[in-house]
């Protein structure tokens, strides 16, 4: 079952946006059914890199939407995705080095970050980009 699933109060309205949001959750899920299926290190730490690097060109893209249309509240939400990189590139480090693995917890995490995420930071740039015409 999965973890987590695309719901429409998720979408900003910004297809390119949303396209990518459907694609974390997938990759979330993937990482929740392999660690579900009892996978080793060798499994999990491929999909925990795609997971992860998929958000850093993710978060660029949005970065570069609020750089290029002046959003007001950019910094904020940059140190948002900043802190966020640092505790997954945290995780990869301990699960590389066997200190830690993907756990229910781990998920949880992950799942309520970009539930929250979603919700709370991106939803608000959400009125702002679609004011500059993006769609
Ligand atoms: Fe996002
Ligand atoms: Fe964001």
């Amino acid at each position: 079952m999965a973890l987590l699933t695309w719901q429409d109060k998720y979408s900003v309205g910004i297809k390119q946006i949303d396209d990518q949001h459907k694609q974390l959750i997938i990759m979330i899920n993937e990482l929740n059914d392999a660690m579900l299926a009892g996978k080793g290190k060798e499994v999990l730490m491929p999909v925990l890199n795609k997971l992860a690097n998929y958000c850093v060109s993710h978060f660029a893209v949005e970065e570069k939407l609020f750089d290029t249309h002046a959003y007001p509240e950019t910094a904020d939400h940059k140190d948002k995705h900043h802190k966020m990189t640092a505790k997954v590139t945290a995780l990869i480090g301990e699960v590389q080095s066997g200190k830690s693995t993907v756990s229910i917890e781990v998920m949880n995490f992950l799942k309520n970050w970009l539930d929250k995420h979603i919700m709370e930071t991106d939803q608000k740039y959400s009125p702002y980009l679609k004011s500059k015409g993006v769609k």
